[in-house]
């Protein structure tokens, strides 16, 4: 098959043939529609953060399953079925994992993140003279792909392949950085730092969950004017305004119950930080390139009584199918997020444009291009 092989980050993408993988115990051959592009895999694309080469990326994946493995007999899952994968694939035999907490999988963390295989210790991947290829998640940006059977749910008929492929990180990430992380109630009001493909998603997954008032922040007008598209019902540009300033007035001099903070860098901290009222949550989901810190205010944090909830993708085996649900329904308009459709040939160009800050939205690797 076709994958797009990171061997160096020097190099970039390149498309190789490779052989086609085979599920094993309780997993499933997926033939990919389609992949997304997600700001993580920028992370490793550029060597800031350390995953064994070669590897192949891409964690954000709909298909079809062409092949199950041994033991998927309690799935439900079958040949045909259409399926979204979801980045965070839990082991659910973990202790993280039996108490439900599958963001938390050790299992997951330790094989996979770290050294690109799936939970036998070994990897599906490899070159067409055996050499071993490391998975990031699943390795979507590919023909085929294995998942654990844990991280796929099924589509419903209406759902489209392509665009829906951002369901599996970006909407599964801001579903459980507003229904997890920050446990929004019905009323209160939001910031969302960052309004790329996972802040866009917090964005209508807020509005969906009844937030009051949703500020966008960002530093590019063209994607707060589409932020508003999808219900924010306040703009501020970081780079001509200044952030506290902007949403205390906004907000009645109160700042906001929720900041959200999608991008990982310490001046969207700062930002999401200065919106929060007393009493505040602040939610990071962004990842930082490599080791990084950001201030927080010692003093301001105590008194006003704020708190810092990292979140994590989600809890995939109960939270993947509401998103699905939720996109089903029309909460999530998963289409319109989606801008951008590239080969898996045009992979590198795709990401080059997401470095430079080109991408309004998400953009998506269409196999049938
Ligand atoms: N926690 C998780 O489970 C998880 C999952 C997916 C992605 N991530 C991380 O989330 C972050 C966002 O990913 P994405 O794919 O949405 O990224 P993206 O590249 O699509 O979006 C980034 C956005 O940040 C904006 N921006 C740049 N500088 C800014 C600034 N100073 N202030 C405000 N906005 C600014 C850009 O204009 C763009 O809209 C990344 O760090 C990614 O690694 C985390
Ligand atoms: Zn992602
Ligand atoms: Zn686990």
């Amino acid at each position: 098959m076709k994958a797009a092989v990171l061997r160096d980050p020097q190099e970039g993408l390149r498309v190789e043939t490779i052989k086609t993988p085979r599920p094993r115990s309780r997993e499933v051959l997926v033939k990919v529609a389609a992949c997304g592009m997600c700001h993580s895999d920028l992370h490793v694309i550029h060597g800031k953060i350390a995953f064994p080469y070669p590897c192949v990326l891409g964690h954000e994946v709909t298909g079809e399953i062409v092949e199950l493995g041994s033991d998927n007999d309690h799935t439900g899952l079958k040949v045909g079925q259409k399926v979204s994968g979801a980045f965070l694939m839990p082991c659910g035999q973990c202790s993280h994992c039996a108490e439900g907490r599958d963001d938390l999988c050790d299992t997951f963390f330790n094989l996979n993140r770290l050294q690109g295989k799936l939970y036998d210790g070994q990897t599906r991947l490899f070159g067409t003279d055996g050499e071993e290829i490391a998975m990031y998640s699943m390795g979507a940006l590919a023909q085929y792909c294995v998942i654990p059977s844990t991280s796929v749910a099924v589509l419903p008929d209406d759902i489209d392949l392509v665009p829906g492929a951002i369901l599996g990180c970006a909407a599964m990430t801001a579903y459980g950085a507003v229904r997890r992380g920050a446990d929004l109630r019905f009323g209160e009001t939001v910031a969302v730092v960052a309004t790329g493909g996972v802040g866009s998603n917090i964005i209508q997954i807020s509005k969906a969950f009844g937030a009051s008032q949703i500020i966008a922040v960002d530093v590019a007008d063209d994607k707060l004017e589409a932020a508003k598209q999808l219900g924010a019902t306040n703009v501020v540009n970081s780079t001509k305004e200044d952030v506290h300033e902007a949403v205390f007035k906004l907000t009645g001099g109160k700042g906001v119950d929720v900041a959200f903070e999608a991008l990982g860098r310490p001046e969207t901290w700062e930002s999401a930080l200065n919106a929060l009222s007393d009493g505040g949550r602040m939610v990071p989901i962004g990842l930082g390139a490599g080791v990084q810190t950001a201030g927080v205010e010692i003093n301001r944090t105590v008194r006003r009584g704020q708190s810092i909830l990292g979140s994590y993708g989600a809890r995939t085996r109960v939270d993947l199918p509401k998103v699905i649900e939720m996109a089903a329904k029309g909460y999530i308009d998963y289409s319109r997020i989606v801008t951008r459709r590239f080969s898996l040939e045009d992979a590198g160009k795709g990401y080059d444009e997401l470095a430079a800050g080109k991408i309004q939205g998400r953009a998506v690797v269409d196999m049938s291009l």
